[in-house]
């Protein structure tokens, strides 16, 4: 069943009924600050740091589950509701809900008016934007009242839920005009506050959440709204919130609009004060001066959509697949470039109070986003990398604002390192910057301690060298990419951390997934080696890796599939030798993009083991059969019931691996078949069954054991993003950067006959045409640029900034 649908020349998704099955967000902002805002209105807004800087409330675990946002009250004549129909939920006549590029648009109609609201985060601006248009679509002369409503959080989340002997007294407000500022806390140590305006003169406000509400009432029934009265309330302490009261008047047909900003002001120490105990209002005062017209939330509107349109234009494609074109050509970059720039923050599963950047998490997720803005990838690789230990291991998280590592989780997590070699080659073939590898980089964020990020990625590699295990197999530490596979941690008290809490010294726990990570990331730091003249070190590493591909291959190698690792006494997970948990995605998928196995025919094998054993009809499960039980020297991974995450879920985050796996021994109808059972255009039509967003993926879809198969969790921030991204544009489609150019080596279903790819690459554009006249999944017969035939398959670097035309033929 559908909700909606993709509007594709627009850009969006259109949403036609508020009761999808699960609120269905969207993100605003792309820099500072950000947003986020269901279909029907929910949602919250901070400044940089979903934890440190939260502008409003949001309440967890809520009920209804979607209770809380911006909400714009419509009072007409004795009767009130929202164009996004929550919280009031008074039936609509018409309602629609747009989610586009960095903006979303919420229209509801009753009783003769029509009211839009436009959410958006202008470009470079410290603040919302919502516009509410109204329109009186009746006979008769409208005079109605307009509500505004925020509710404000005292900036640092967790505390602002946790802290209410104290919070509940801190709250400060100040109201100039139409303009209502939160101060909480600004009279101590804060230099920053938030600002709720509206372009026109008030009837009304009110700034205490009680006054405007009535303590026992909800937000679907406050006092002031049901009466159509303002109480002009001023916080002290308690809630503060901001609500405008407008009153207006619509003759038939006529149509008005309003302004509101919600903003974020930095001052300053010697520009904090107006006079004393008055904030310094002139910032604000600017920022709300940018949009006092209509035609201001035009013309700011039309820089986002260029803006994105920019973006998008880096790499579209044209094919006979409609869902795939907008993938390709619009919701997975998106989702890519929320993902880097939230990493694993805030959404509507994750909090904003947990996670800070992930180490592992964010060099992935650069891969989908570096072709976008790839000065934002470079500046991100080093903030990463200023986190990492002298010893090439790292913290596993540090914090967006400060820049600094988590202590309370650490490090041990032993494939950390090797992403951020994974990473920085990513952004060098996009970009052929190999000079970022000689920029000084902090260890452990200790500027005295620097060294080249060159010598960064040599301490990653070594850390992998200097942690071997029995079988000179990668030891595991805490956990490797599967947070979940504990297999040091052996916890048997409720409360405890599986991955933090006591984890053994023993140096016996190996991952095959690191050996494969290994295999498939050293080529690239030997070529690094080789490039800058360290001719020995490249040996040496080569031989390393030799190494790590035979004990692969002789210790991590069942028979019919790869192995997952061997615990802390050396027995084997993920071999047919297990009771449970016999066969694991991970390493079938990145042991075969390492290329190892393939030339012994094990790769078929261990890709033919994971079709028949862990592949349903929603995708491939983490792994099979789950764990029915608890196991204390597995971790986690067997805390879930059996189908949910880790335990057999479908991991939307690894399926790519062995989408591109498929590809590399040639499968294009295999590779493509997986794509397409994943990716959420396709899903649309299941949206009762799968419940998050058509629009972008969800890191996990119940797995075949679950009693909810085929439902999803944890949409929008997730590693799946740019893994999907890279298998279909790379893998499938076939468009890959290298060191020296642009390589073209499609695997396709041999149904396919024709498509083109347009692909900005280092300030070209190449305009490539692939035709496949016999059918056939890889293999490229000839390409030609601009009339001239190639010798190989890869494009060189033209570096003219002009349009090439690039003829390509399979066969
Ligand atoms: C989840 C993992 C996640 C980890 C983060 C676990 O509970 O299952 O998917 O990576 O927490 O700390
Ligand atoms: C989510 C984490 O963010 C990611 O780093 C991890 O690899 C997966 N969970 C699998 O456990």
């Amino acid at each position: 069943m559908k909700y909606g649908f993709f509007d594709d020349a627009n850009q969006e998704y259109v949403i036609h009924t508020p009761q999808t099955p699960y609120p269905w967000i969207n993100y605003l902002g792309n820099e500072r600050f950000f947003g986020l805002i269901s279909n029907t209105g929910g949602g919250y807004a901070f400044y940089r740091d979903a934890r440190l800087r939260r502008l409003t409330r949001y309440r967890y675990n809520n009920i209804p589950v979607d209770n809380g946002g911006r909400y714009f009250y419509i009072y007409d004549d004795g009767d009130y509701w929202t164009p996004g129909w929550m919280p009031v939920k008074r039936e609509l006549e018409q309602y629609e809900c747009r989610h586009g590029l960095g903006y979303t648009s919420i229209m509801g109609e009753r009783r003769g008016i029509r009211a839009t609201q436009l959410a958006f985060v202008p470009l470079s601006f410290d603040g919302e934007v919502h516009q509410v248009k109204l329109q009186n679509t009746s006979l008769q002369t409208k005079k109605i009242k307009l509500f505004s409503f925020v509710e404000f959080c005292l900036w640092n989340a967790y505390d602002d839920m946790t802290n209410f002997q104290r919070n509940l007294n801190t709250g400060e407000v100040e109201i100039q005009d139409s303009v209502i500022y939160h101060k909480t806390e600004y009279r101590e140590r804060r230099n920053h506050y938030a600002f709720f305006s509206a372009n026109r003169p008030l009837a009304g406000y009110d700034t205490d959440c009680e006054a405007f509400l009535g303590l026992y009432n909800g937000l679907d029934q406050p006092q002031t709204i049901t009466a159509g009265q303002a109480s002009n309330s001023i916080a002290s302490g308690w809630s503060p919130i901001g609500s405008h009261c407008i009153e207006i008047t619509l003759e038939p047909g006529e149509e008005t609009s309003c302004n509101f900003v919600l903003g974020y002001v930095e001052n300053p120490e010697e520009e904090k004060w107006e006079s004393p105990g008055i904030i310094n209002k002139k910032r604000a005062h600017a920022m709300i001066a940018q949009f006092a017209d209509e035609t201001d939330v035009e013309r700011a509107l039309s820089e986002l959509r260029s803006y994105w349109n920019d973006l998008l234009s880096k790499y579209t494609l044209q094919s006979h697949d409609d869902k795939l074109n907008r993938m390709v050509n619009i919701w997975n970059p998106y989702q890519c470039m929320v993902t880097f720039n939230l990493s694993r923050s805030a959404s509507y599963f994750e909090s904003g109070i947990g996670r800070g950047m992930g180490f592992r998490d964010s060099n992935q997720d650069l891969l989908g986003f570096v072709h976008q803005i790839p000065e934002r990838a470079r500046e991100r690789i080093i903030d990463i990398a200023s986190t990492q230990f002298e010893n090439g291991g790292a913290y596993h998280q540090y914090q967006p604002l400060t820049k600094k590592g988590n202590h309370e989780v650490g490090g041990g997590f032993n494939d950390d390192p090797l992403w951020l070699i994974v990473g920085t080659s990513a952004y060098i073939k996009e970009t052929g910057d190999f000079g970022i590898l000689d920029e000084q980089v902090p260890f452990d964020g200790n500027v005295d301690r620097a060294a080249s990020l060159f010598e960064h990625l040599k301490r990653s590699f070594y850390h992998v060298v200097d942690n071997l295990g029995p079988h000179g197999l990668p030891l595991i530490g805490r956990a490797d990419w599967n947070d979940c596979l504990n297999l040091n941690c052996f916890s048997a008290t409720p409360d405890e951390s599986y991955q933090t809490t006591q984890n053994l010294e023993g140096r016996i726990a190996e991952s095959v997934f690191i050996a494969g990570l290994f295999v498939y990331t050293g080529p690239d730091f030997i070529e690094l080696c080789k490039r800058r003249g360290l001719n020995e070190e490249a040996a040496t590493a080569q031989a390393h890796v030799d190494r790590m591909r035979t004990a692969t291959l002789e210790h991590g190698f069942d028979g019919e599939w790869f192995l997952r690792a061997y615990d802390h006494y050396g027995n084997k997970i993920g071999s047919k030798d297990c009771e449970e948990g016999q066969i694991f995605i991970e390493p079938q998928g990145f042991c075969v993009m390492a290329g190892i196995g393939v030339k012994e025919g094990l790769a078929h094998k261990a890709l033919d083991s994971t079709r028949d054993r862990l592949e349903t009809p929603y995708g491939i499960v983490l792994q099979h059969p789950p764990y029915s039980r608890y196991y204390m020297n597995l971790g986690e991974i067997s805390s879930y019931p059996p189908g949910y995450k880790e335990n057999a879920g479908i991991f939307c985050h690894n399926n790519p691996w062995i989408m591109m796996a498929e590809a590399v021994i040639g499968r294009g109808d295999r590779a493509f078949e997986l794509y397409s059972k994943i990716a959420p255009a396709y899903l649309e039509d299941i949206s009762d069954i799968h419940r998050t967003e058509p629009y972008v993926y969800a890191q996990m879809i119940a797995g075949k054991d679950a009693v909810r198969e085929g439902e999803a969790k944890n949409s929008w921030l997730t590693g799946t993003a740019a893994w999907n991204f890279i298998a279909i544009t790379q893998s499938i489609l076939g468009i890959q950067p290298e060191w020296d150019g642009l390589r073209i080596d499609p695997c396709i279903p041999k149904s396919w006959g024709e498509f083109t790819v347009t692909r900005v690459f280092r300030g070209d554009t190449y305009v490539i045409h692939i035709t496949n006249p016999q059918h056939v999944s890889k293999g490229v017969a000839t390409v030609t640029v601009d009339g001239t035939v190639l010798t190989n398959n890869i494009l060189p670097v033209a570096g003219d900034g002009t349009i090439h035309q690039v003829k390509v033929l399979l066969g």
